[in-house]
């Protein structure tokens, strides 16, 4: 499936939720939709940034159509007071996109007892959907896009069920591919609910590649910068190439819910976005079960399809 993002016809009255819309992919997520005309809310944790965020868009895309609204994922409370003051204000929505992450940070122990990325990446995404669910309307346009990584099939490449929050031995690197994991399983157990509903609402997964961003903010700034100036420009992809496979995600009329879109060039790293590979255990759907079961047991989530 080729994809061109100036062949997708505008889609004026839609509205999508872009979490981490301020930096990174995030930022060019938000840049795509709102050249289509959608209005694009900009879910993120520091409003500052994301009012630059947004005024950097607008000289890109003038007239575009963008709000900014406080949301830290790594805060349960945060998700339920983002979710009521985005159903205060609106009763609709077409496009989730649960971008937001961060990578390989310290160890940390959020309020709610989650590790920090877990907390952020996933859990707070498995929440934040659950809350906005009924809004999508019963549509195939609508759609829950969730970032997983090439990191999911690296790592421990399992779920560690018996220390998901990491309490008895941390990594950071396999905490972090763990929670792409976590996200690539959810994306696929979603898709299976909401099909079991007869709902037509898709979800699907995208990974960028590799893209030089500010996600790479705990890496070591020593080794950070030796890599910038050597490997990085090789094997990276900018970050407005590096949204393609989650504008396809969102965008594209033939996406099947279950689908997931990433860069198609040398080991998926950058090139044009298709079909990306999902790892065995990915796809295994009593895994998928058990950790959808934990997650609404440590979430508090209530899903009703
Ligand atoms: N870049 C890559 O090569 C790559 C590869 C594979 C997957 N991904 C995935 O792509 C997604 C976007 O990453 P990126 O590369 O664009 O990174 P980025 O430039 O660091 O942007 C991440 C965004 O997420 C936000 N965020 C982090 N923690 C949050 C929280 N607790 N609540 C709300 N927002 C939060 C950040 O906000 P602040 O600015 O306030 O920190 C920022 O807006 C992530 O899910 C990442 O795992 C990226």
């Amino acid at each position: 499936m080729s994809f061109d993002l100036n062949k997708i016809p505008d889609q004026p009255g839609k509205i999508a939720v872009v979490t981490g819309a301020n930096a990174g992919l995030g930022y060019e997520t938000s840049l795509g939709l709102a050249q289509k005309g959608m209005k694009v809310i900009m879910a993120c944790r520091n409003l500052e940034k994301a009012e630059q965020a947004k005024a950097d868009i607008v000289k890109q895309a003038p007239g575009a159509d963008l709000q900014t609204m406080a949301l830290d994922l790594s805060r349960l409370a945060s998700v339920k007071a983002f979710a009521q003051a985005y159903r205060d204000k609106y009763s609709t929505l077409d496009l989730l996109i649960n971008n937001a992450g961060i990578m390989f940070s310290p160890y940390s122990k959020t309020e709610d007892g989650f590790e920090g990325q877990m907390a952020a990446n996933y859990f707070g995404h498995f929440l934040l959907t659950s809350l906005l669910l009924d809004l999508l309307p019963d549509t195939p346009d609508s759609r829950v896009v969730t970032l997983s990584s090439i990191g999911h099939r690296r790592g421990t490449g399992v779920i560690n069920f018996d220390d998901i929050n990491a309490e008895k031995q941390y990594s950071r690197t396999d905490a972090y591919m763990q929670t792409k994991l976590a996200c690539l399983m959810f994306s696929q157990e979603l898709q299976r609910k909401l099909a079991s509903a007869g709902r037509k609402t898709l979800s699907v997964a995208a990974h960028p590649g590799a893209s030089d961003t500010e996600l790479a903010r705990h890496i070591n700034p020593f080794l950070a910068n030796i890599l910038r100036y050597t490997v990085i420009p090789f094997v990276t992809h900018s970050p407005k190439n590096g949204a393609l496979p989650t504008l396809l995600a969102a965008l594209e009329p033939n996406v099947r819910g279950g689908d997931y879109y990433g860069p198609t060039g040398f080991r998926e790293m950058k090139g044009p976005p298709g079909k990306a590979t999902m790892s065995t255990y990915s796809q295994n759907q009593e895994m998928a079960a058990k950790l959808w079961d934990l997650s609404v047991q440590l979430t508090g989530a209530e899903y009703s399809f």
